[in-house]
């Protein structure tokens, strides 16, 4: 196989880079990432070096850059991770996630068209069904009705890459998966911010009644899935990946706080995230019935598997909070879009 993955630095492409090497050690793999805040190569330690892995640190907002990589790689598949990922940045400074959602997208898609590939995995999100009601669950016709900047530059995306199938019969797959958690994963995200700010007796903020449903899906799951669309997804089709676990947001982190033997008086309600989405609901029935897939990882036993992976990477956590995070920002966000990103990390980092 002979892999591009974009965006393979960050939380998720790095679990499936490492899966990918696990299962075939000869994959030939080059990791597209700019290195972004979110982007880290410690979370490839573990298959740096080997001949058959290349790193190139260069930007999807880069068309220049993205056509060389692409040209001097000649990808039979793609798989496309690199995003904005996270929806309180889409909101304080939506411009980044825009460039990098759409018009990055649009950039690889570009670059991929005129060189050929076999397979172009789009990675993306169930929040393009936006919120839905109690009992209905979306499955892959469900109505795109983004909610925030983030999903809808993923909705964007999804729907421009469907289009070069149609028009250019580029064999473009869309994956839409559910919350993902697991190690990793840059503490600004609920299940790892709450991990994280327990772990250091830091209140654990609660955006509105808490009463919010999302279904939890363990990162190591979410790349099996991706691996057999890779190996028997049908181009044009679009399948969802869901963890089968649905819960409110409060009831994950009265979890957290009993796994980690902290007090509820941690717990903080906070101001509301603006035009928060109340419950995502997705049905994985046809990715199960095509490939055989399913979630094999239950949620207490992935929550402590990524509890005792926090407690043992603390300094991972220190770091990834630190440095990186600072400089990008100062690099790429205007002085206002610093300043209300600083407003928003204090509410969620008192
Ligand atoms: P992440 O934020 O951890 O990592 C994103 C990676 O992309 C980083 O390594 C970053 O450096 C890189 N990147 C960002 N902008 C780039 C650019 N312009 N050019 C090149 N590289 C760039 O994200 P994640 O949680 O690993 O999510 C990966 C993908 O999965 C995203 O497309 C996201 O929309 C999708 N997804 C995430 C979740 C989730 O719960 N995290 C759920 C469903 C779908
Ligand atoms: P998040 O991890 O940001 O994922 P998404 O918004 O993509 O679903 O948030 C998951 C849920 O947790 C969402 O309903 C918002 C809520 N949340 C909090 O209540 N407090 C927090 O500090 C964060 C980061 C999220």
């Amino acid at each position: 196989m002979r892999l591009l993955v974009t965006g393979g630095a960050g939380f998720i492409g790095s679990a499936f880079i490492r899966l990918v090497l696990a299962r075939d050690p000869s994959a030939e793999i080059l990791n597209f990432d700019a290195l972004t805040y979110a982007g880290n190569l410690e979370n490839l330690e573990s298959v740096a070096g080997r001949d058959n892995y290349r790193f190139v640190k260069a930007n999807l907002c880069d068309a220049e850059a993205t056509e060389r990589a692409v040209a001097g790689f000649l990808p039979e598949t793609v798989v496309h991770f690199a995003a904005e990922s996270h929806v309180d940045r889409s909101i304080f400074a939506p411009k980044p996630v825009v460039d990098t959602n759409v018009t990055g997208a649009f950039h690889l898609l570009e670059a991929v068209r005129r060189h050929g590939v076999e397979r172009f995995i789009q990675v993306s999100t169930d929040e393009v069904y936006g919120s839905i009601d109690s009992p209905d669950e979306a499955d892959e016709n469900f109505p795109l009705r983004p909610s925030s900047p983030y999903s809808a530059s993923k909705a964007g995306a999804d729907l421009l890459a469907l289009s070069y199938l149609t028009t250019y019969k580029l064999p473009v797959i869309v994956t839409r998966a559910s919350n993902n958690y697991g190690p990793y994963q840059f503490p600004e995200k609920l299940i790892p911010l709450m991990i994280a700010n327990a772990l250091e007796n830091m209140p654990l903020p609660i955006y509105g009644d808490g009463q919010q449903v999302r279904d939890w899906l363990h990162v190591d799951d979410h790349c099996r899935a991706i691996l057999s669309l890779v190996r028997k997804g049908r181009p044009g089709e679009v399948y969802n990946i869901g963890g089968n676990c649905a819960l409110p947001n409060l009831e994950v982190v009265r979890r957290i706080l009993a796994a980690t033997g902290k007090p509820e008086s941690l717990l903080q309600t906070v101001e509301d995230r603006l035009g928060h989405d109340r419950r995502y609901a997705l049905t994985s029935a046809k990715l199960e019935a095509e490939t055989g897939w399913t979630p094999e990882i239950e949620f207490d036993q992935g929550l402590e598997q990524t509890i005792d992976w926090y407690c043992a990477n603390t300094e991972w956590v220190e770091r990834v909070r630190s440095g990186a995070y600072r400089e990008y920002y100062e690099a790429n966000y205007s002085r206002r879009e610093q300043q209300l990103d600083r407003l928003s990390m204090a509410r969620v980092k008192p």
